[in-house]
């Protein structure tokens, strides 16, 4: 008598649990994925931006070169700059020279990870495209490509997808979580 109930109970703990450990999964599986220019710029907002900076983004165009310039020049008087990365202050610098000038009070440009995540997992696992390293030009040629070539983005974002993906995938399969590493691809 007492057996059978012990052992549903733990099958109900057991059920219990699993269903809490993928709920963290689900949460945290792409964090691996470095973070793109409208997150840096949340960030960095939430942090405090030196006001030149600020006023530089909502006025300013200019390409990657000279927003890493101004990046960089403004570093001096805000340590959550000089506290990036040189990949994230890359990342964010190719994300500006997209979007700039930014109007204020309207909501920020998908950047490089948020077009990731939101159209290249429909087909295959998003690790086929993070695992790889290749130029701009590899990756305007395969998303110009006929497998790619419907996907709903502008050549413009197509052109600041590629420039995140220079910058920050080629991650290796080691740092790639394991749900994510077999048996993606079902093309
Ligand atoms: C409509 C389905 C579809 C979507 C959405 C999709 N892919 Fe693919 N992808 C494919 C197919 C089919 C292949 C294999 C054939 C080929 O290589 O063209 C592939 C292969 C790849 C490859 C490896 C082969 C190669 O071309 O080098 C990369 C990298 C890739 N996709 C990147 C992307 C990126 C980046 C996105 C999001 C912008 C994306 N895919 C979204 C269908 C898709």
């Amino acid at each position: 008598m007492r057996r059978p109930a012990f052992h549903k109970l733990m099958a109900v703990i057991a059920a219990l649990l699993g269903t809490a450990v993928i709920g963290l999964a689900q949460e945290d599986v792409f964090d691996f994925i470095p973070v793109g220019g409208r997150t840096l710029l949340e960030n960095l907002r939430a942090e405090g931006m030196p006001a030149d900076l600020e006023g530089g983004i909502g006025s300013q165009g200019g390409d990657a070169e000279a927003w890493r310039a101004r990046l960089e020049a403004a570093g001096a008087e805000a340590p959550s700059l000089e506290a990036l990365d040189a990949w994230q202050t890359d990342t964010l610098a190719y994300y500006l020279a997209a979007n700039a000038p930014l109007a204020s009070g309207v909501d920020l440009p998908r950047d490089g990870r948020d077009m990731a995540l939101a159209l290249c997992q429909s087909c295959h696992i998003i690790t086929v495209v993070v695992t790889q390293e290749r130029t701009r030009e590899a990756w305007l040629r395969t998303m110009n490509g006929p497998s790619h070539v419907e996907i709903a983005t502008t050549p413009a974002e197509r052109e600041a997808l590629a420039d995140y993906l220079v910058i920050n995938a080629g991650i290796p399969i080691d740092q790639i979580p394991p749900e994510l590493r077999a048996g993606g691809a079902s093309y």
